[in-house]
Formats: C-alpha cells, structure tokens, sequence
C-alpha cells in the first residue's frame, strides 16, 4: 500500500452519508471489479450492463482501462511499478463512487492478484461492498478478436510488456463471479452480474 505522504491533514466528516445517498438513490453504492486479458470483453460486459442498469433506474458509472489511462494515469505505462500503482488509484477513484452511492464499474486487466487484493481489503475495511468478476477467455480467443490489434503487434515485438504474451496474468482463486466470455452470450453474464446484485441487496429491481 503506498505511504502517507503528507503530514498534518485529518479526514473532514460531512453531514450527509452514504446511507443519506443511497436512499436517495434507491440503490447500494458497490464496486464491480472486472479483471481479464486485454480483448477478453471486459469493457463489452460492462457497457452492456451500464445500459441494463440504467434503464432501471440504477446509476452506475464505468472506469475503464484505457480511457483511465488518457486522464488521471496518463503519467503511468505499463511496467509493474506502473500497473500497481494505476490499480492503486482506481481503487480509491471507485471507493469515491461506491460512497456516494453509485455502483462504480471497473475494467481494468489488472494482472497482479496482490494489486487486486489490496482494493478488495480497502473496500471491506471501509464496509464496502467489493465484486470481482473474471472475464476468463482463452488467450486464443483474445487474440483471435485483437480488437484494437496490440497482439499482432505484441507477437511482432513492436509492444513490450504486453499482458498474456511477455507479460504475466494472474487469474483470480476466488473469483465471486467467473464469467466464460469465449463460451457465454453476454445477455447470460449481464443476467449473472444482476443475480448476484439482487441476492447482494445492491439493488432490488
Ligand atoms: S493494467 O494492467 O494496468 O490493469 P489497463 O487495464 O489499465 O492495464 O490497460 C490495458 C489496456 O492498455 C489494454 O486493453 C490495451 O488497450 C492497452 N495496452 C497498451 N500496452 C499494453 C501492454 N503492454 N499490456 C497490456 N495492455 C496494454
């Protein structure tokens, strides 16, 4: 976990919780964590699960890898140090959103379990709720889709570093929702996400 840095500063409590927002809001505030290889659907999986969502009155907000990496972390690449520290600040970016009561949706590869680790711990010690979800596919099939065409590039050694090919990935152990995206149809892994929502008390649509 990274230091405390900067002394003399101390948490300044509003009047108006979480519960006050997630009455308003009629839902739970939660973070869904997608992990997987680059290309295995994870964006795909919560785009459409944004829209569900949000035709039911569900405000939900995605943090996704890529357009992250335009923004607050365009200062960081793609080493390890690099990878902690992006998972490190979305983190504490969707701790914000759970708090104030939207369900954040966070697709990042993220391929180090301890990085992974460290956001689910920080959620539960703030009594928050943490779902990871593996996006598992074959790296087959991921780089069968290339869709933005970084395998190819990764295979000619154009791209260093490049997740699944010189780069690790290590797979959740347990996982609360492990989706098949090479083998599922995505309405059946929204349908999936949802279940467990509602078994979860998150929502109740
Ligand atoms: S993470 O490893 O730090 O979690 P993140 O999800 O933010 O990665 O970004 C991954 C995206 O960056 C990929 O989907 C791909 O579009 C792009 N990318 C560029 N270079 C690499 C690389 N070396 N490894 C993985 N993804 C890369």
């Amino acid at each position: 976990m990274a230091d405390q840095k900067a002394t003399n500063v101390h948490w300044h409590e509003g009047d108006i919780t979480r519960e006050h927002r997630e009455k308003t809001l009629g839902h739970k505030g939660a973070t869904l964590w997608f992990t997987g290889l680059s290309g295995s659907g994870k964006s795909t999986v919560a785009v459409e699960l944004e829209g569900t969502l949000h035709e039911m009155g569900v405000t939900s907000y995605r943090l996704d890898g890529d357009n992250v990496r335009m923004g607050i972390n365009k200062n960081l690449g793609f080493s390890a140090e690099d990878r902690t520290e992006n998972i490190r600040r979305i983190g504490e970016v969707s701790k914000l959103f759970v708090d104030s009561g939207v369900i954040a949706l966070s697709s990042f590869i993220s391929p180090y379990r301890a990085d992974r680790d460290q956001v689910r711990e920080l959620h539960e010690a703030a009594g928050m709720e943490f779902i990871e979800i593996f996006v598992d596919c074959s790296l087959e099939a991921a780089e069968s889709r290339d869709p933005k065409g970084l395998y190819k590039k990764a295979r000619a050694g154009e791209i260093k570093n490049f997740t699944g090919i010189d780069d690790p990935y290590e797979a959740p152990g347990k996982p609360e929702i492990h989706l098949h995206s090479d083998q599922q149809e995505l309405a059946e892994e929204v349908q999936e996400i949802l279940a467990l929502l509602r078994e979860r008390g998150i929502i109740n649509a």
